[in-house]
Formats: C-alpha cells, sequence, structure tokens
C-alpha cells in the first residue's frame, strides 16, 4: 500500500501543505525545526487517528491557527491511499471550541463519508522507526503496551474496540474501588461484591479479547523478531516476550486454537484471578490484574536487553522490532505498510545502516526517510527515492533522483 498525496492545513508549523509522493517514497531532507517529525506524524495520525507523539491533541493544531480569520483554531488533514488497487481518501479534523483548552473535536471521514475513529484505522497501514523508539527497551511499560496496541490495531479493528471498551470500564471499576478502599468497605460484603460484579464482566470480556489478541500477535512477533535480528546482529540472539499480568500457562503455538477458544480461556482465568485479589483490590482501591499491567520485554541472549545490552545493540533490537512489525503486518494482510524512519539513520553505524537499508529495499514498500543532513541520505540504497527539502514548514525545490 501507499500514499499518494498528503494534505496539511494548520497543522503543527504547517500552515497548508500538498506533498504528492511517489509509490516507492521520498528521501526528505531539513534542518532541525524544519517540520520532518511533524510530517511523519500527519501521515500516524491519519493511519492510527493518534499521534505518536502526544495525547494532548490540541499540541497538534497551529499555534495561529483560527486568528487571522476570527475562526476557532483547526486543524486538517487529508490523505490518497492506494491500497489492494483502491484508491481510498483520508481526512481528519481538529477544531478547538472555544474556551476549552485541551479538547479537541475529532472528525474523520473515509472517501467522504463520517466514520468513527476505530473504522478509519488500518485503511493505512505504517511503522514508524524513530530514535524516542530506544524508550521502548528503556523506557516504562505503558510506552510498549502503547506501541503494541497501535501494531495490533492496524490488523484488528475488534481489538481497537476491546480497547476502548476496556478503558472506558477500567476506570468506572477503579473509582468503585477507590470508595471501597476509602471507606474501608470488607471485601466480603455482599453488596458490595455485587456492586463490583456488575463492572468485572465487561472487564473481564474486553480484557480477555485484548489478552487473546496479544498473545497471538506476540507468538508471531517473538519469531519474526528472532529471524530479523539474526540479519542485524549475527553473534547475538535477540528476543521479544509477552509477560501478561494474568498468571497464564505458556500456551505453544498449536495450543492456541481458535480467537474465539483462546478468549474463552483467558476469560476464565482472568475471573478466577480477579476472585483471588478481591480482598488486595478492596485495600488498594484499583484494578491490580489485567491488560492494563501488561508488559513486553526484549532480551539479548536470554537476559533483559535493558540491563545488558549496550546502546547499541538495543537501537538494533528496536530495528528488528519495527522490520518484524512490518513483516507482521504484511504476512496478516497481504500488503506491506508504509515505512516512515524518522531520523534514525544518523543513529546507526555504516555497516547496520547498511543493512537496515538493504532490508527496506529488498521489501519494495514504500518508504519515507528524513534526515537532518544529507549525507545520511545519499546512501546507494536510497538512490532510487526522489529527494525533497523542507524548511519552515515549506518544501523548497524538489530533486528527482540521479
Ligand atoms: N502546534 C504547533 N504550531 C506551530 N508550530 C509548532 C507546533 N508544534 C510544534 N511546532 C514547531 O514546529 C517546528 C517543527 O517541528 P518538528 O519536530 O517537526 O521538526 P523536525 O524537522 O523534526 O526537527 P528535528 O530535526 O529537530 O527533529 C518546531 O519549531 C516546533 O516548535
Ligand atoms: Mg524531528
Amino acid at each position: 500500500m501507499h500514499l499518494t498525496l498528503l494534505t496539511l492545513e494548520e497543522f503543527r508549523t504547517y500552515q497548508q501543505l500538498a506533498l504528492e509522493l511517489p509509490p516507492e517514497g521520498l528521501r526528505i531532507a531539513g534542518r532541525n525545526a524544519s517540520g520532518k517529525t511533524s510530517l511523519l506524524e500527519a501521515i500516524v495520525l491519519l493511519a492510527t487517528t493518534r499521534s505518536p507523539r502526544t495525547s494532548t491533541e490540541r499540541d497538534t493544531v497551529r499555534w495561529e491557527s483560527g486568528e487571522e480569520y476570527g475562526v476557532n483554531p483547526y486543524a486538517r488533514l487529508g490523505a490518497v491511499v492506494v491500497a489492494r488497487d483502491r484508491r481510498h481518501h483520508l481526512e481528519i479534523s481538529l477544531e478547538l471550541p472555544e474556551g476549552t483548552a485541551r479538547i479537541a473535536r475529532k472528525r474523520f471521514r473515509v472517501d467522504g463519508r463520517s466514520v468513527r475513529a476505530h473504522d478509519m484505522v488500518g485503511v493505512l497501514r505504517t511503522v514508524l522507526f524513530s530514535p524516542e523508539d530506544v524508550q521502548l527497551v528503556t523506557g516504562a511499560p505503558a510506552e510498549r503496551r502503547r506501541q503494541m496496541d497501535i501494531l495490533i490495531s492496524q490488523i484488528d479493528r475488534s481489538y481497537m474496540r476491546a480497547l476502548s471498551r476496556y478503558g472506558k470500564v477500567l476506570s468506572q471499576r477503579n473509582g468503585l474501588l477507590r470508595t471501597f478502599s476509602r471507606d474501608r468497605v470488607d471485601p466480603g460484603s455482599r453488596a458490595a461484591v455485587a456492586q463490583l460484579s456488575f463492572w468485572d464482566e465487561e472487564l473481564v470480556s474486553s480484557g480477555s479479547e485484548i489478552v487473546a489478541g496479544r498473545v497471538v500477535a506476540l507468538a508471531d512477533l517473538t519469531d519474526l523478531v528472532a529471524e530479523r535480528s539474526q540479519f542485524l546482529i549475527s553473534d547475538h540472539e535477540i528476543g521479544m516476550n509477552y509477560h501478561p499480568r494474568l498468571d497464564l500457562p505458556l500456551w505453544s503455538r498449536n495450543e492456541h486454537g481458535s480467537p474465539g477458544k483462546l478468549q474463552q480461556r483467558v476469560q476464565a482465568t482472568f475471573l478466577s484471578q480477579l476472585e483471588q485479589v478481591r480482598s488486595e483490590e478492596f485495600r488498594r482501591g484499583t484494578t491490580v490484574i489485567g491488560p492494563h499491567r501488561d508488559d513486553f520485554l526484549m532480551t539479548l541472549d536470554g537476559r533483559p536487553l535493558d540491563a545488558f545490552g549496550s546502546r547499541g545493540q538495543q537501537r538494533l533490537g528496536v530495528v528488528a522490532l519495527k522490520l518484524s512489525e512490518s513483516d507482521m503486518i504484511t504476512n496478516r494482510t497481504g500488503e506491506r505498510p508504509m515505512v516512515l524512519l524518522d531520523d534514525v539513520l544518523s543513529e546507526l553505524d555504516e555497516v547496520h545502516r547498511g543493512l537496515l537499508l538493504d532490508a527496506l529495499s529488498a521489501e519494495n514498500c514504500q518508504v519515507l526517510v528524513t534526515s537532518a543532513d544529507r549525507s545520511p541520505l545519499e546512501h546507494p540504497a536510497l538512490d532510487h527515492l526522489p529527494m525533497v527539502q523542507l524548511s519552515d514548514g515549506k518544501l523548497i525545490g524538489n530533486q528527482t533522483p540521479a
């Protein structure tokens, strides 16, 4: 799949931009603060309906937006995507209603029709490589869960709906548990348990769909990471493992069964473990087990990559993971996602830069690669990509490949 046109209006530093993209992709050069990351952010937003950079959407609306015409600040993003030989138009508009500082009103349209966010996700699929990704190894579990959720949501809309249901029920349930904890309610109280069980059902049903989705995705990803990392780090083994917060048996892949079956088994485990932690939940005033506490850990020869890997090995681990994400999307959907490389080439040494770029050019996917300096872009594996130059949120000059 590929993007043929990206249009931005009042998005970040872009007052107006129309960027045409060839199927093979582009090299984008631009000094610091010229708008490279913002451009890729816009593409990911169109693919996933969420910014990879911020959870505060008002941050993405251009600061001066609306001032000139005396209207509410707004931003518009548009894309033309070619997927399975069909053309699709994606549009997102954000508006900041007067007075409310942080919450933007978001509207989504696919092929001219208004849709809900989860109906837009997956029309365009992307894998983003960015320098902050090393956080996937060294950072907090929340960031790893977020990235994993973005990946699985792009191939499974039902998973995305389960995530949103789970998020809602979790906050309601935690609210109730907080009052129980504050009022020192006895965990044996029938009335309290009955009140809680109203939320348990939804928690367990959406939660087990999430866990089952992660079990299956991680089984695939573990194998793909092992394969990909062999090319990048030949003398060590990089691994990736799922650490669910539920106490689940270690199922081998052929024990997974159908998605429904797997989900049922997770559901039974989830329910019985909820009962076991009831006293703790009443005391602490929060939901202590479930996919909101899961983690995914990368390893180097079986040891934690964050503690024992060198900085370079951690980066290569992330590169292997990202390439594997792209493989997984391709395997599941039959189409290569668009690959976005934001300033990552300068972080890799010559050899690994070559390995990454060769791997990507063998894939025949659309690649957008940005850099503040031209030299990392002048690599033979990128020669076929036209080079464009960004400056202050504008395209200046257009260079065709040599
Ligand atoms: N909402 C906004 N409105 C206007 N400008 C913004 C907004 N958000 C960020 N900016 C500015 O947009 C500019 C471009 O930022 P961006 O991160 O895209 O640059 P970049 O080319 O990736 O830079 P670097 O090479 O340093 O990573 C920055 O000067 C930033 O301060
Ligand atoms: Mg940047």
